[in-house]
């Protein structure tokens, strides 16, 4: 209660420019929403097919509400506008918020926050990791009490929830802001207690290790997603989810998920996660994962 009463006393004053660092799958759809809902948007990369990825995403995103007359093409022009793409640090000078989106290495990670606390000072700091813990990469950061996740989901413009999690130093304040940005998304922010995999990743984890089994012990990939999907009434199956999500990201989840509890989510033998990723058949984002895509990222399976 005194969380929703200070993100209220937060709300539409000081959001208003956001960062996001990495324009993966996650870093795109961040950008979308938040562009869409009004705010300005700092898109960085550290290369210029990411970028492009990123944007490309939601311009098709935007072409459909238009398609679908829920936007003008102006409206339209007007969210794209708001998203500015970069390679660079300096934009980010102004922002309010920085969410960093890069991929789900510790090391990279830990780099790229304490970055960010010096070229953004303003800013309350928050990570999209899907499993690292927000203590450990508080770390490098010099102010830790303006730090803390915003976890997501994927995709970001359809996925209604979005965990916000106080590592052992965020102060109440950052936290008030980020329920506030999330409410001012539309979404539905949840707050959890800070370990590997918060809430959401604790329940999945153990989920795409029963597949794997599954899978090892002769188990047929397009059975087991269908039963999964049409018996649970869930969009779609583990194998699907998973190249949805990349195989790299779930492979590094499963990595941390592993050493953080090593009596519960162990790293099965036989991984065939990892034995995907090995071979950079990261699923959709590729074009190759348990199922062939089509070279659109989102597009559909042949
Ligand atoms: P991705 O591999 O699609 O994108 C990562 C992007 O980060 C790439 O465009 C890469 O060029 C960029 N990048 C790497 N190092 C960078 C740096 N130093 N500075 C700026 N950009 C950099 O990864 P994805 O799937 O978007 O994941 C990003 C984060 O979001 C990870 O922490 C992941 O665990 C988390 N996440 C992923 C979900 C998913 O379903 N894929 C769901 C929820 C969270």
């Amino acid at each position: 209660k005194k969380l929703a009463k200070q993100a209220k006393a937060y709300s539409d004053s000081d959001i208003n420019e956001v960062g996001v660092i990495g324009a993966g799958i996650m870093g795109g759809g961040i950008a979308y929403v938040t562009a869409d809902r009004g705010m300005s948007v700092v898109l960085k990369d550290i290369n210029k097919a990411g970028l492009a990825l990123g944007l490309s995403e939601a311009n098709k995103l935007l072409a459909k509400q238009v398609e679908k007359r829920r936007k003008t093409p102006i409206e339209m022009g007007n969210t794209l506008n708001r998203i500015v793409p970069t390679l660079h640090n300096a934009p980010l000078a102004s922002t309010d918020l920085v969410i960093e989106a890069v991929v789900e290495n510790p090391v990279v990670k830990a780099k790229v926050l304490a970055e960010l606390e010096e070229l953004a000072p303003n800013a309350i700091i928050a990570s999209n990791t899907s499993t690292l813990e927000i203590s450990g990469l508080a770390k490098s950061l010099k102010r830790p009490e303006n730090f803390c996740g915003i976890h997501f989901f994927n995709p970001v413009h359809k996925m209604p929830l979005v965990e916000v999690i106080k590592g052992e130093k965020t102060s109440d304040e950052t936290l008030a802001k980020a329920v506030s940005y999330v409410n001012k998304l539309g979404k539905t922010p949840i707050v959890v207690n800070d370990c590997a995999g918060f809430l959401v990743n604790r329940c999945l984890t153990p989920y795409f290790h029963a597949f794997n089994q599954l899978m090892t012990d002769g188990g047929q990939l397009a059975v087991i997603d269908k039963v999964m999907s049409k018996g649970f009434g869930w969009p779609m199956g583990p194998a699907l989810l998973l190249d949805v999500i990349g195989l790299d990201t779930a492979a590094h989840c499963i990595d941390v998920m592993a050493e953080a509890f090593p009596e519960r989510m162990y790293k099965p033998e036989i991984n065939l996660i990892q034995t995907l990723a090995d071979r950079k058949d990261f699923g959709q984002k590729t074009g190759q994962g348990f199922y062939r895509h089509s070279a659109d990222r989102r597009g559909r399976i042949k």
